[in-house]
């Protein structure tokens, strides 16, 4: 079904590795709720496909939710879907020599300045060796087909996470009502998913937007993988 599994180099969450396979990952990194977007979207080199396993269901809540970003682009005012038209998003991300070198899985800047440029990132190194990140990309892609807009982009989690590294490319910042319509249409047109032991879940990371209900147990243990698929798309 899939082919070229990818490790997680580059991205925004800490993952435990699974049996030494850097490409089999668990999502646990804290237990709040993830709001909907499409996987890794703050980069250029983005995974085509998703599969999620349930290696252990929470005792309750941590449902995995999902929305069709077609119907997302659809349920969008005419102003706003107009503000993302002629406006980018733009991250802004400063990270510590210690912290690229974990994120990155490198310790060399050239490779640094190798991943960054075929992912279309803008890098500035500071004499301390931080960094400073900048990747630009739009809130609406067209679709695989060419025929629809889809809205799928990492902006809810990271206005919900991390909101000063995100505004649109002239720096000026996403407005609040805007977010506010984005977090009432992401709700009113999610699905959930309660898991079950052994559930497969696969999703196409061009138009499929996922995220998670917040739990509080110890139990939830999910893994993903980051993929092509193996078919025609
Ligand atoms: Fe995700």
């Amino acid at each position: 079904m899939s082919s070229d599994f990818i490790n997680y180099a580059g991205g925004a969450f800490s993952r435990r590795v699974i049996n030494g396979d850097d490409t089999l990952l668990s999502v646990n990194d804290f237990k709040s709720e993830i709001k909907l977007h499409g996987e890794m979207y703050y980069q250029q080199n983005l995974p085509l496909m998703l599969w999620f396993f349930c290696a252990n269901p929470p005792l309750q809540d941590g449902e995995t939710t999902v929305c069709d970003g077609r119907q997302f682009f659809n349920e969008i005012s005419s102003s706003t879907k107009d503000l993302f038209s002629k406006k980018k998003l733009k991250f802004t991300v400063r990270i510590s020599q210690e912290d690229w070198q974990k994120k990155y899985q490198t310790d060399d800047l050239n490779q640094l300045e190798e991943m960054c440029r075929k992912n279309n990132t803008h890098l500035t190194v500071n004499d301390d060796q931080s960094i400073l990140l900048e990747y630009i990309c739009p809130a609406i892609i067209p679709s695989r087909c060419g025929k629809y807009q889809v809205f799928i982009n990492s902006l809810l989690p990271t206005k919900q996470l991390s909101p000063k590294i995100l505004n649109f490319e002239d720096d000026s910042e996403i407005p609040e009502e805007v977010v506010s319509e984005l977090n009432e249409i992401a709700e009113k047109i999610t699905t959930e998913i309660s898991w079950q032991k052994s559930d497969i879940l696969m999703i196409d990371n061009t138009r499929i937007l996922h995220g998670r209900r917040s739990f509080a147990d110890d139990q939830r243990d999910i893994y993903i993988r980051l993929c092509s698929p193996a078919f025609s798309f």
